[in-house]
């Protein structure tokens, strides 16, 4: 379980203090799927990025399985088994699909293992298993390779900024599918995809820093305003 109590992250500005989270707590129970959302600019990725430990509180504290982990560094929280999956994919130079793979997994797994990770996310394992990780690959690709990373990571928490993007050419119908067969961990997820909040156990809806709605999706759509057009949308919407 992930308790995050009286949680702000407050910054300053041309001299101005501004407040992008205020007093947000949430409780985060093991074995959901939690999906955040909220215009653009609400807080949703300063929230998992506090989660993880990229950025600090400015006041509040985070408990992971009763454990205050507010000042634990990110590898700390890492081996405590939260992982963070970015916005945009990070590229590893000199490393082979199959290795990042080993390296999530803490193991070196037999061909088998690999291809389940791979074919869940939609690739091949056998074109990509001993692929460079350079920028031949797709963003797309790049992508599904990360997924197969939080697979592979079986951690207890898994946390995904806008896992949609960038997958443009793949259906979000197996997006969905991943985050259903995560049902072992803790998932939270930042989205504003209608296919993913609709298998949400829980959606959060933040607004100007602060929890405006929370429950199923059903009873929070109503409060969450139409989409702005994607192309309006900065990389870090
Ligand atoms: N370190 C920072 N300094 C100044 N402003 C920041 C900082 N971090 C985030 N912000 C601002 O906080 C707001 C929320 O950002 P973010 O959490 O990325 O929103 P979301 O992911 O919901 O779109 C944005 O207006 C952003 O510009
Ligand atoms: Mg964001």
């Amino acid at each position: 379980m992930l308790e995050i109590k009286n949680l702000s992250f407050d910054v300053v500005e041309d001299n101005n203090e501004k407040d992008i989270l205020k007093n947000v707590s949430l409780t985060f129970e093991n074995g959901k799927l939690y999906v955040i959302t909220g215009p653009n600019g609400s807080g949703k990725s300063t929230l998992v990025k506090i989660i993880m430990g990229i950025k600090k509180a400015s006041a509040g504290k985070i408990l992971f399985n009763g454990k205050d982990i507010t000042n634990e560094e990110i590898f700390k929280r890492a081996n405590m088994g939260i992982s963070y999956a970015f916005q945009q994919p990070v590229t590893f130079k000199g490393l082979k699909v199959k290795d990042l793979l080993n390296i999530a997994s803490n193991k070196t797994n037999d061909f088998n293992t690999l291809c389940n990770f791979l074919s869940t996310v939609g690739l091949c394992a056998k074109d990509y298993i001993n692929r460079p990780l350079d920028d031949k690959l797709s963003g797309g690709e790049l992508k599904r390779i990360e997924l197969a990373m939080v697979l592979a990571r079986k951690s207890k928490v898994n946390i995904f900024d806008e896992p949609e993007a960038g997958i443009d050419l793949w259906s979000f119908d197996n997006l969905t599918k991943i985050f259903k067969g995560l049902k072992d961990s803790l998932n939270i997820v930042v989205s504003h995809q209608t296919k993913i909040l609709e298998i949400a156990d829980v959606v959060i809806l933040l607004k100007d820093g602060k929890v405006e709605k929370i429950g199923k999706y059903e009873e929070i759509k109503p409060y969450i305003e139409p989409a702005t057009c994607s192309k309006l949308r900065g990389v870090n919407g």
